[in-house]
């Protein structure tokens, strides 16, 4: 037997005995059998006290000697889109550690800063200013490590969805700690269902594409040419939007009188949503002053619940639908 087959060999035994482990795609079956030396076994809470750290079947002891003496601890938590009935009971349990020392972002939602029991601090990242901001937030990380602290890094949505956690995860890596990370409720997939679209619908939409406005250094990533059948669920873009939807139309073929809705603060007490299509929702979202945090969904599953029975615009600009779906939010406009 090859060494790589007994390394396969063994892998299996040991998810199968533990039956909780997980293997990830870069020790699938195919891969292992032509020799990888890619072949990662985690075990979801060893990976999350950072006892796993195996790599090419090596242990970095280097990482536990860290976590095992005076250094804090990092958990690294979603705190979902801003209404605190979204957070995970997980999370909710860490944020009321009085002890903690939280390093907040800019848009965590007030209401969820005051469950916070221990010391908050707030990233101040700007438009221009994200990576000056971001060395900050690792200085005070590494500050509250270096002091023995529970420090935790407060992240709205998901951790790993657009917020650089994956980011931070290597950067904790190098000051020797593996932080434990929390999910939360994303925005791609809370916001449009907190302003009544289904991401999904059968006949009308079989896939969802989840894609940033922004890419590195402001650039626009490359879009997905026009399918039906497709969502598409944009974050960060609402400063964009009338290029987003040229560029949807010019680049992606999209036709104009694709349906377009952009949910601003949802699970906010601010929450408001604005329907329109390719050629309309720019002109909409200035008119109504829509600023983020926003998300914008794009494609025919928009007009699944929203098009019939909330009454014309006028009525929705005040507020005055009393809707089945979503009760708490406020649509401002559809079509005029
Ligand atoms: C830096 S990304 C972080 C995404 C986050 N990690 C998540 O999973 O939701 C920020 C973007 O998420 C979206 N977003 C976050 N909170 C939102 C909310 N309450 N309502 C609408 N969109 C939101 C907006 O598109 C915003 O620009």
């Amino acid at each position: 037997m090859k060494p790589c087959q007994t390394l396969f060999l063994s892998i299996a035994w040991v998810a199968s005995a533990s039956g909780a482990s997980f293997i990830p795609s870069g020790s699938s079956n195919s891969r292992t059998s032509s020799c990888s030396t890619r072949s990662f076994l985690y075990l979801p809470d060893e990976a999350a006290a950072g006892k796993n750290n195996v790599s090419n079947g090596k242990a970095n002891d280097e990482t536990f000697l860290v976590n095992n003496g005076k250094m804090g601890r990092v958990s690294m938590v979603g705190s979902g889109p801003g209404d605190p009935d979204l957070l995970t009971i997980a999370a909710a349990k860490v944020i009321e550690d009085p002890d903690a020392l939280i390093i907040a972002d800019r848009l965590v939602s007030p209401e969820i800063i005051a469950l916070c029991k221990g010391e908050v601090r707030t990233a101040r990242k700007l438009p221009g200013c994200a990576d000056k901001a971001q060395q900050e937030i690792y200085d005070w990380c590494r500050e509250g490590l270096m002091d023995g602290k529970h420090v935790v890094r407060l992240k709205i949505g998901d951790p790993f969805v657009f917020g650089r956690g994956g980011e931070e995860v290597l950067e904790f890596r190098k000051m020797g700690v593996e932080p434990k990370v929390i999910p939360g409720v994303s925005a791609a997939f809370a916001a449009p269902l907190l302003g009544g679209i289904p991401v999904t619908h059968r006949g009308i939409s079989n896939q969802v594409v989840m894609c940033t406005g922004y890419g590195r250094n402001g650039t626009s990533p490359d879009l997905i040419q026009y399918h039906k059948e497709q969502t598409v669920v944009f974050l960060m873009a609402v400063g964009r939007l009338r290029e987003l939807c040229d560029n949807l139309c010019n680049l992606a073929n999209y036709p104009r009188d694709t349906p377009v809705a952009v949910v601003e603060k949802a699970g906010c007490p601010e929450q408001r949503t604005v329907v329109g299509d390719l050629n309309t929702i720019a002109d909409y979202c200035i008119r109504y002053d829509i600023k983020p945090p926003s998300t914008i969904v794009v494609g025919e599953v928009v007009d699944v619940l929203l098009n019939e029975g909330v009454g014309s615009m006028e009525e929705r600009v005040q507020g005055l639908v009393d809707m089945a779906v979503p009760s708490s939010s406020d649509v401002v406009a559809a079509s005029d």
